[in-house]
């Protein structure tokens, strides 16, 4: 296979070439090709038992013909050069927002709705963070009792907003107390506001987990209540979930389904972030049920592996299969 990977430096792109190694994708990948902006230009990545120099990112290079190229380098840098790419016949998947709502592009959790690549082509969209544990968690539980409400509060990792990020905490930790990246200090802080703040109150951040969830599980009528915060956490973003069902069911039967969904596991004990960074799975624990077809649960996944990088890998390898390729 050919295959480019644009944002190769960053903290999504690096964790596609650790992937590459660690579902052995390496050894099917023939050329490999690594693009970022002019600041990385030159430099030498290692992956498996090779270095690659970074490229800067140009049209003329995103029009040669690949088997896949994963984006992560921003909303803007996708615009230009993923519609370029698509444009040459290349199948991109692209992890920034800016093609997941656009009616003809497939917004893709592989375990719950990876059939609709069959026999596609063009650019593939991975949802946000947040929505992609969120929706895992919750998948046949939506399949089989009908979920009408959520009501989400999340505790979002700072290396959800990519290097920066994780730098301002880690700056902070030692004393710095510079801000540059997040409103307010990060570090002893909690920070209740993710991305812009909108006409309706909510910011783009809910918004994004509002209608990614509607369109992954086709239905514009589910009723999401989301609160994104962030907090001083390098990996692992948490969610506080509580929703109501049209069936019922016990607290057993639930465990059954949500193990049913690939890559989720249930846990009696409960699970926090440093359990689950460099972990490939989503986690629900303190699952209650305080009356009839009224839950909570505690979910958990490693936001740049589940909620980005491996979802990714996952729609490939899902694509592959489907395709022939
Ligand atoms: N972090 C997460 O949890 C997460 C989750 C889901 C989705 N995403 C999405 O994934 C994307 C990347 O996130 P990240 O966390 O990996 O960010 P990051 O650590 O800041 O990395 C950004 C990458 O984009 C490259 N880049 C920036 N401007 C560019 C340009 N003009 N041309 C070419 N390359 C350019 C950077 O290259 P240089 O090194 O040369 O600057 C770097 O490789 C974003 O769209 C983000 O929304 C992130």
């Amino acid at each position: 296979m050919k295959v480019a990977v644009v944002g190769a430096t960053g903290e999504v792109g690096r964790m596609f070439l650790r992937l590459f190694e660690e579902y052995n994708l390496i050894n099917e990948i023939q050329e490999l090709r690594l693009f970022a902006s002019e600041r990385s230009k030159g430099q030498k990545i290692k992956v498996g038992s090779k270095h690659y120099i970074v490229e800067k990112l140009e049209e003329e290079k995103m029009k040669e013909k690949y088997d896949y190229i994963l984006f992560s380098a921003g909303g803007s840098v996708s615009e230009k050069f993923a519609s370029i790419a698509e444009k040459a016949g290349n199948v991109v998947i692209d992890n920034s927002s800016f093609f997941r709502m656009k009616e003809n592009i497939p917004l893709v959790v592989p375990e719950i709705n990876g059939d609709i690549l069959k026999g596609y082509k063009g650019i593939i969209a991975n949802p946000n963070c947040s929505t992609i544990q969120m929706v895992l968690a919750l998948n046949n539980i939506y399949r089989s009792l009908i979920i009408k409400e959520i009501v989400v509060s999340t505790y979002q990792a700072v290396s959800g907003a990519g290097n920066k990020g994780l730098m301002e905490l880690i700056n902070q930790q030692q004393g710095n107390t510079e801000i540059k990246h997040f409103p307010k200090m990060i570090n002893n802080n909690v920070i209740p506001i993710i991305g812009d703040i909108l006409e309706s109150g909510f910011t783009k951040e809910e918004e994004k987990m509002i209608e990614e969830t509607k369109k992954i599980f086709d239905d514009k009528k589910i009723k999401i209540y989301p609160t994104t915060v962030r907090v001083p956490v390098l990996y692992g973003h948490s969610e506080s979930i509580f929703f109501r069902t049209e069936k019922d069911a016990s607290v057993n039967e639930l465990i059954e389904l949500i193990e049913k969904t690939p890559n989720v596991k249930y846990s009696e004990e409960y699970i926090s972030p440093i359990e689950v960074a460099g972990t490939d799975y989503t986690y629900v624990s303190r699952l209650r049920k305080p009356e009839e077809k009224t839950f909570l649960m505690w979910v958990i996944a490693d936001n740049i592996r589940v909620g980005a990088a491996t979802n990714a890998i996952r729609i490939l390898l899902k694509h592959k299969e489907l395709n022939s390729i």
